[in-house]
């Protein structure tokens, strides 16, 4: 797979033709997409068609949805969930490029920290500097989720990243 290109903060540009992969902020219409992603990958998709907007990023390759991310917001807080690459475009970077994408945004959007939930992927995101933290610990707003609430199972992993929170 070709070198992501990102394109401006709202995702407005073309994409480009070819063999391009671009990551852009996701549009109504990669949904679908999306939430096949999802659901290939087992990962849950309750409350994503909810949430789905600005907070989500995708990569696109060759006019196909390969990979998202996306942060729902709480407040002052974020949850990142739906982070997908499809199997066959797996270690090539493609989550690696749409988490630091999202946490830029994050940090745009002023947000303290952002939590997850995994079951299988907490050494993927201790990379990136996510900690585990226990549940007991999870602000409200970020439990009363719909991923928090009905979701994931309780045996889930919560981790979390801190963030400047101004926006810096
Ligand atoms: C986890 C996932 C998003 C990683 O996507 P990716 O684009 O392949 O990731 P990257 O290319 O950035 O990184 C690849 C590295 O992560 C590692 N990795 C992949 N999945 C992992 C997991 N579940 N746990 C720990 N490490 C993992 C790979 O072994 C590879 O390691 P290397 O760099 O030492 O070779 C992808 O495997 C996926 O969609 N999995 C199914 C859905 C999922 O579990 N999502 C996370 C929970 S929300």
């Amino acid at each position: 797979m070709s070198t992501v290109h990102s394109e401006p903060a709202e995702g407005s540009g073309k994409v480009a033709a070819g063999n391009a992969t671009v990551l852009r902020s996701a549009r109504p219409s990669d949904l679908a997409a999306v939430l096949n992603l999802l659901t290939a990958a087992l990962l849950p998709v309750q409350g994503v068609p909810e949430g789905f907007g600005e907070g989500y990023a995708v990569v696109e390759h060759n006019g196909v949805i390969a990979g998202a991310a996306g942060i729902e917001i709480y407040g002052r807080m974020g949850l990142l969930r739906s982070v997908v690459v499809d199997s066959v475009s797996r270690s090539t970077g493609l989550a690696r490029s749409l988490l630091f994408d999202r946490m830029a945004w994050a940090e745009s959007r002023s947000l303290e920290a952002v939590y997850l939930l995994t079951t299988i992927a907490a050494s993927y995101f201790s990379r990136f500097g996510f900690a585990v933290i226990d549940r007991k610990s999870v602000p409200n707003e970020i439990q009363n989720s719909v991923e928090f609430r009905c979701v994931c199972p309780a045996s889930a992993t919560v981790m979390y990243l801190l963030l400047s929170g101004d926006g810096k």
